[in-house]
């Protein structure tokens, strides 16, 4: 069918469906690449759009002799966690290998990349030897004593890292996946870049893989904010399957067949996919790798891997007999109380690259309550996305930026506070409490493509900057809607913006 046609076949379905109002998904990804600049550790470039934002933490690594200025502040604090921070790089990686052109044709190719090199080329500071990873600045207890800016920042930057010594395979592995799916994204545009990257991948893997340990027994301060619940099992296959998809070298696909067993990749069925269980993730990527010219054998564990990816998938439908996603009245999938949206969001780009990958190979889903077709799959990635952009009960956006009506307390110390442009008068410790989180005030900076937490159980969401669970948003919350926004801005042209009267029906 050429494709213009099954374009069309697309809006019709989306336009009969409930909540059928288009958002601008053009739109609401350009706002989501600018909030990858507003986490920006380290000297900020000229091009640097996000103004109210200034140069932070450049003595990062200067008591361990390492230079660890840049990457990202994860969330509302200024520490830099090395666990999601790559998952975080991973996902971004993911929506550019799916959706590259998607987001090229959006005219936001450019930041994409420059948000995952930003990640990319920290990494690559923070990996000085083949078996030695940074996997943190600062941490959480010392940091959430303080409400400062992070251009005003005085407390302790300690860096912390993993060797073979003091083992961390999730960190190890998943910064390893994230560099190999980088590589691929720069194959093309920068070769060497893209072979440095995975230069660092092979050792990453190699070292997580070869010096097995929980990395939050070697850094025991991350266990109060990112612990690995799940071990680092799954982290082990996700970067292998990266690997291979990087290199096509078989060595990393016979560790996945291999180990799939073993390590849970075709035996655990979860119903969640987040920072710390890729289980879901990692078995759509196995599930989506082409079957021809391989063994019987390797076919029947590569069928496996994929019932566990459809058990998800299923379950996030609401089409499994047993095991589904709970879901609020309003139709929002929910998780948990915590920043609920990171689980939708980071759901929702399997559930895209799924039903395309369905598509292209012509086949559909069985599910325990029927079959369901690729364009019903992206049909319920479009209601959930449309959810997120203000057809819920609230009317709200949950991406901060979209009009007419999004949060605007975001937990979030540098933009609770005046931008230092305006004003550098240094900002201590306990005086940022009083002086900005106190207040009831709006946010003086609008952290435009913040994807906060979200919604209860039953859509009531409180804009107040102390209900964190809320309010605070993460960098792998947005990361993954990328890809998504992308490709929904290809399929649903926006009809109207600023027209949201249906969702308060
Ligand atoms: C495949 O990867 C393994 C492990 O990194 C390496 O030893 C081997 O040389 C690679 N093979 C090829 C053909 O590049
Ligand atoms: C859910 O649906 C999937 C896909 O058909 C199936 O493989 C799985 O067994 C079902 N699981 C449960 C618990 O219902
Ligand atoms: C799921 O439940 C329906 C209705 O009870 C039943 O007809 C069907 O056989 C079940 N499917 C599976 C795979 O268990
Ligand atoms: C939105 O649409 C409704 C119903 O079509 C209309 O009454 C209202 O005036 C519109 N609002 C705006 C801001 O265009």
């Amino acid at each position: 069918m050429p494709a213009y046609k099954s374009l069309v076949v697309v809006v019709l379905i989306l336009a009969s469906l409930p909540y059928s109002e288009s958002f601008d998904y053009g739109d609401a990804l350009s706002k989501s690449l600018l909030y990858f600049e507003a986490q920006r550790s380290g000297r900020l470039p000229h091009s640097q759009r996000v103004k109210w934002r200034d140069d932070s933490a450049l003595l990062d690594g200067l008591e361990e002799e390492v230079d660890l200025v840049g990457g990202y502040y994860d969330a509302g604090d200024n520490v830099k966690f090395g666990l999601p921070m790559a998952y975080t790089i991973t996902l971004l990686s993911w929506s550019v290998v799916e959706y590259g052109d998607e987001i090229g044709g959006a005219g936001e190719l450019d930041m994409a990349l420059e948000a995952i090199k930003w990640g990319t080329d920290y990494f690559i500071k923070a990996h000085p030897q083949p078996h030695v990873l940074w996997a943190q600045v600062g941490d959480g207890d010392t940091d959430h004593l303080c409400w400062q800016r992070p251009e005003d920042m005085t407390t302790s930057r300690r860096a912390y890292k993993v060797d073979e010594e003091n083992p961390g395979s999730e960190v190890a592995a998943e910064t390893a996946a994230a560099m190999a799916a980088a590589s691929i994204v720069f194959s093309v545009t920068k070769p060497h870049y893209s072979r440095l990257l995975l230069e660092h991948a092979t050792q990453l893997f190699e070292f997580g893989d070869k010096f097995r340990g929980r990395y939050d027994e070697s850094i025991p301060v991350v266990k109060e904010y990112y612990p690995s619940a799940s071990g680092y099992k799954d982290e082990l296959l996700w970067a292998a399957l990266w690997l291979y998809r990087a290199t096509h070298n078989l060595t990393y696909f016979n560790y996945a067949i291999q180990n799939g067993e073993s390590f849970g990749g075709t035996t655990w069925a979860i119903a969640e996919f987040s920072w710390d269980i890729k289980y879901a993730g990692l078995q759509a990527i196995a599930a989506m790798l082409p079957m021809g010219g391989r063994s019987e054998e390797e076919n029947k564990v590569l069928k496996q891997y994929r019932s566990k990816a459809e058990f998800y998938i299923c379950a996030c439908l609401n089409m499994n007999n047993s095991t589904n996603v709970k879901r609020s009245p309003g139709g929002l999938l929910y998780t948990r109380r915590w920043n609920n949206l990171q689980y939708v969001s980071n759901g929702l780009l399997v559930l895209t690259a799924y039903s395309d990958h369905l598509r292209w190979t012509k086949q559909s889903l069985e599910c325990d309550a029927g079959v369901v077709g690729w364009h019903e799959i992206l049909s319920f990635v479009k209601s959930q996305t449309d959810y997120i952009l203000g057809a819920n009960p609230m009317g709200v956006s949950y991406l901060v930026g979209v009009e007419p009506s999004y949060p605007k307390r975001v937990h979030h110390r540098g933009a609770s506070a005046v931008p230092f442009r305006d004003s550098k008068v240094f900002v201590g410790c306990m005086q940022g409490y009083h002086s900005w989180l106190l207040r009831q005030a709006p946010n003086p900076n609008v952290l435009v493509g913040a994807l906060v937490g979200g919604p209860d159980l039953n859509d009531r969401f409180r804009d107040s900057r102390f209900n964190f669970a809320q309010t605070e948003a993460c960098t792998y919350n947005t990361a993954s809607l990328v890809g998504v926004l992308a490709k929904l801005n290809i399929i649903a042209p926006t009809v109207s913006t600023s027209n949201q009267s249906l969702s308060n029906k």
